[in-house]
């Protein structure tokens, strides 16, 4: 990162939740979090590629475009090896035009009735775009789709997966635990230890 905006880091994203992790992940490095809401008049990014590393390459490189601050941009998918990946990148809108997250789970649910085979995997990428170009960083979660919704934590799909290895769902954990799993937690952690060797070598 150019000295001047050493310390300033954009996040594509106004999701309290997902600030709250990124900035529990990044504490020891010094970085000061900018998230979208201070960029009312940012350019609205349609996610509209094929693959979750070119959505978040495109969040990235636009707000880096407009705000020009290192940027970074996160995309999440689902993805039911019964089902070849999907809803993968497209699990915003499984159900349709602007379903809620309730018809998504709905509709995978339906999806699965009468499969045997419920293995799935999280899959986020993490794109972080500076004046130098776009670096990726990937995460995998890999689990279980329950036949029926369990737990009230979380978001999205979190009530109908089971992280391999556990007997709770996503939406039965606490933030806590659910981050030093999840798809999203490991491509952050990916992310700030580049980022620490990015600072370091720059001092
Ligand atoms: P996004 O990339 O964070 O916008 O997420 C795309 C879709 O995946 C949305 O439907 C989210 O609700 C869902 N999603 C993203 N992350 C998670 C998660 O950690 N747990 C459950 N669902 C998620």
């Amino acid at each position: 990162m150019p000295s001047a905006e050493r310390h300033n880091l954009v996040i594509s994203t106004r999701n309290p939740n997902k600030v709250q992790e990124i900035q529990a992940i990044l504490t020891d490095i010094p970085v000061k979090l900018i998230t979208l809401a201070d960029f009312p008049d940012a350019p609205e990014v349609i996610e509209d590629k094929e693959t979750l590393d070119e959505n978040a390459s495109k969040k990235a490189q636009v707000l880096f475009a407009h705000t020009g601050i290192a940027t970074m941009a996160d995309d999440t998918g689902l993805e039911v090896m019964a089902l070849h990946g999907a809803p993968g990148v497209h699990s915003a809108r499984y159900a349709g035009t602007n379903p809620t997250q309730a018809d998504n789970r709905a509709h995978l649910i339906e999806q699965l009735k009468g499969i045997d085979d419920r293995r799935a995997q999280f899959r986020t990428s993490i794109a972080f775009t500076t004046a130098s170009g776009t670096y990726l960083f990937e995460g995998i979660c890999k689990g279980r789709i329950l036949s029926k919704e369990r737990g009230d934590g979380g978001f999205g799909y979190d009530s109908l997966f089971v992280p391999d290895g556990f007997e709770d769902s996503f939406a039965e954990m606490n933030a806590e635990d659910k981050n030093a799993i999840s798809h999203r937690g490991r491509a952050l952690k990916r992310f700030a230890s580049y980022l620490t060797g990015l600072l370091a070598s720059n001092e």
